[in-house]
């Protein structure tokens, strides 16, 4: 089985991926190899264990559904796994592929983002999460502004919330850190962190301003075992989720991973339903929400690896998008339902 793997078609640039970072190569199937003509537009999709089929199926029925074809998708796992290669393996449509990394990395899918930036050859490129979807108009529209604006290097769009039954868990989620975040200092209120379990509970983090963000990390770890879903599994991944958070992460150099503590808690803004999307740090940016220039994404990369990294990446794109003269665009459109 390997080595028939060894021999797929597997196109990624030199400068995307840190050495000694190994891959699989599990890329099966170039991208519209037939007329040797790369779509516009590549889609990097990570999935895991807790993803469930139906969910990778909407992602992929959404992509065919497009009123354009001139898309690329690749469903990246964090960790080969045998279920959801299956499942994308169903479709038959050449410009869907699975790979995967060479193992779990448990990162909230930036370790398969950054490999997925390295592949196929599309000028421009989506990074994504599985559990999302797209409107039939997305890739029509999309092209269309990029083929209209040549200086073009970014251009971003509006979306739409969509919680898929955690609704309760995510109100609650977004009203604790915006009561954090809001709140005056000294009333040092509670803040309440929802984390969606593996078995289907619904786990509660509580901290406090001030708190040693690692220490109740850690405690929640030690309560809950290492089960807490989504690859986020050890307490440095729980912390840098908390931390991620609540703490401005502006000083975080690439590959730093989860710096804890030292920045404010940001004022979130309400997290639900419709996504006026912009490209700072007020919360209305998402990373699925932003497509970029391949190039010039990959030589920003997608290095880190805390909560807040489609912050960090966007932020990243955009300097070096002033740096080369070109510009980032706004779709005044929903083109996009994040989960
Ligand atoms: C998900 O897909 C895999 C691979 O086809 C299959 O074996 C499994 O039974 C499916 N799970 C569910 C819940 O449908």
């Amino acid at each position: 089985m390997a080595s028939q793997w060894a021999n797929s078609n597997l196109k990624r640039s030199s400068g995307a991926m840190p050495r000694g970072l190994l891959m699989l190569s599990l890329y099966i199937a170039a991208t519209n190899a037939r007329n040797n003509e790369s779509p516009t537009l590549h889609v990097v999709a990570p999935v895991h264990a807790a993803i469930t089929n139906a969910s990778i199926e909407v992602m992929l029925n959404c992509f065919l559904a497009q009123t354009s074809r001139d898309w690329a998708l690749t469903v990246v796992g964090d960790g080969y796994d045998a279920r959801a290669a299956a499942v994308v393996g169903r479709y038959t449509d050449p410009r869907i592929n699975y790979a995967a990394t060479d193992r779990a990395y448990g990162d909230h899918g930036h370790t398969p983002r950054e490999l997925g930036l390295g592949l196929g050859e599309s000028p421009w490129t989506v990074l994504t999460g599985v559990d999302n979807y797209y409107v039939p108009l997305f890739v029509e529209t999309v092209v269309e502004k990029i083929r209209a604006n040549p200086n073009a290097g970014l251009v971003y769009y509006d979306f739409l919330l969509d919680m898929k039954g955690e609704l309760a868990a995510g109100a609650a989620y977004d009203a604790a850190l915006r009561a954090y975040g809001d709140a005056p200092a000294e009333e040092d209120p509670e803040a309440v962190v929802v984390r969606p379990l593996l078995d289907g509970r619904v786990a509660e983090i509580r901290f406090r301003r001030g708190d040693d963000v690692a220490a109740v990390a850690r405690d929640f770890v030690a309560a809950e075992g290492l089960n807490s879903g989504g690859g986020c599994d050890d307490a440095a991944c729980v912390a840098d989720l908390l931390a991620g958070h609540m703490a401005s992460e502006a000083a975080r150099p690439p590959g730093s991973g989860g710096a804890i503590g030292g920045g404010r808690p940001r004022a979130l803004p309400p997290y639900s339903g419709h996504i006026d999307a912009t490209l700072d740090e007020s919360g209305r940016l998402d990373v699925g929400a932003v497509a970029v220039r391949t190039d010039v994404a990959r030589r920003v990369g997608f290095g880190w690896r805390h909560h807040a990294a489609d912050f960090s990446y966007v932020r990243a794109v955009l300097e070096e998008l002033a740096r080369v003269g070109l510009e980032a665009l706004k779709l005044p459109q929903t083109l996009y339902v994040h989960n």
